[in-house]
């Protein structure tokens, strides 16, 4: 119950525009989120992004945002999303480029969300880059996969992420293996009704096991983007992870020696790179699915 009651602070939007509006709270929460985030600007993902794949590391890049309220922030969204595709094409970095499509325009009009998507996977497309949708609160699940089907059917170069913690799950994964695009399988990061889901546990563990063993029978491309150390271990035992098709994908910050074990033994390795100045919001998911974060953040604070 702490842990839901934290969910609701974390994501609560008043406390988030007090935050932001603070000339004293910005800074220091700042430094919180600095853990988790690259920097406000283009420039400081691109660095970091840089420095990972000189590594061994593939990448994904987020410009963070969702549920954008206009259709000009919709536009200057898009535009930012455009402008990383151009200058990853430019310095030939093969980096994902993820993203909630409600960023982009399906918060105000599904139309928007998808001539967006389409506009952005084929400008990915001329450099061989990939999209990713991220996957959103569960009242999202239908819009977000029918905009996906849709835009996937054209472009080869859109994937989904699909939240394993969801009960209805097992059914979209078998529709989308039907789909060309990479599945990124999560455990889901958000506070939803009891009934829809399975929540943290030994059961869950083993429902990703089987999204995972059904996907590779499948043959088809996955991302396992976990930090959960268990299912990590299965994937090395069971030989999931020699299967081309197979990657290892964790968000940047979270659990570094556990990817960098993953690249060493040669596999493929993904971390998710985030930037923007809509940080707060990252931080308060990273806080909201794993509580203890709020200790880390509050020592970050403290100690600056
Ligand atoms: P679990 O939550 O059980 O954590 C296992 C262990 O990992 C913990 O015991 C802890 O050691 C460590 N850990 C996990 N999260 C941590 C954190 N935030 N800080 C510090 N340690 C942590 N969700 C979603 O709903 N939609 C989406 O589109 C995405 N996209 C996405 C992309 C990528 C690349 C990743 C890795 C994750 C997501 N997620 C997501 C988030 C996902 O749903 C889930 O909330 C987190 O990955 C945490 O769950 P784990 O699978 O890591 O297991």
């Amino acid at each position: 119950k702490f842990s839901n009651a934290l969910k609701s602070v974390a994501r609560n939007e008043g406390i988030k525009q007090y935050i932001q509006n603070s000339e004293e709270l910005y800074p220091l929460f700042m430094r919180a989120a600095k853990r988790f985030v690259s920097g406000e600007k283009r420039p400081d993902a691109m660095k970091k992004a840089k420095e990972l794949i000189e590594k061994g590391y593939l990448v994904s890049l987020e410009f963070i945002g969702e549920n954008t309220k206009t259709a000009d922030e919709c536009q200057l969204a898009k535009e930012e999303f455009l402008s990383l595709i151009h200058e990853l094409g430019a310095h030939r970095m093969k980096s994902t480029i993820s993203f909630d499509l409600s960023h982009i325009g399906m918060a105000i009009d599904r139309k928007l969300g998808l001539e967006n998507l389409k506009e952005m996977a084929q400008a990915a497309e001329q450099y061989e880059l990939n999209l990713m949708i991220s996957m959103e609160e569960s009242e999202k699940t239908d819009r977000i996969l029918e905009i996906y089907k849709e835009a996937a059917s054209i472009y080869k170069n859109i994937g989904i992420t699909l939240q394993v913690h969801l009960k209805r799950s097992l059914d979209d994964l078998t529709e989308l293996l039907n789909y060309p695009g990479k599945i990124r399988l999560v455990k889901g990061a958000y506070q939803e009704p009891e009934e829809l889901v399975i929540g943290r546990s030994e059961e869950l563990t083993e429902r990703y096991l089987k999204f995972i063993e059904k996907s590779v029978k499948a043959n088809h491309p996955i991302s396992i983007a976990t930090h959960d150390e268990g299912i990590l271990q299965q994937v090395l035992e069971r030989g999931y992870i020699h299967d081309s098709n197979v990657e290892l994908e964790m968000l940047d910050g979270v659990r570094p020696d556990l990817i960098k074990k993953v690249k060493d033994q040669g596999y493929h390795a993904r971390v998710y790179v985030t930037y923007g100045t809509e940080w707060y919001l990252y931080l308060a998911h990273r806080i909201a699915e794993y509580p203890p974060n709020i200790y880390t953040a509050v020592s970050d604070i403290i100690g600056s």
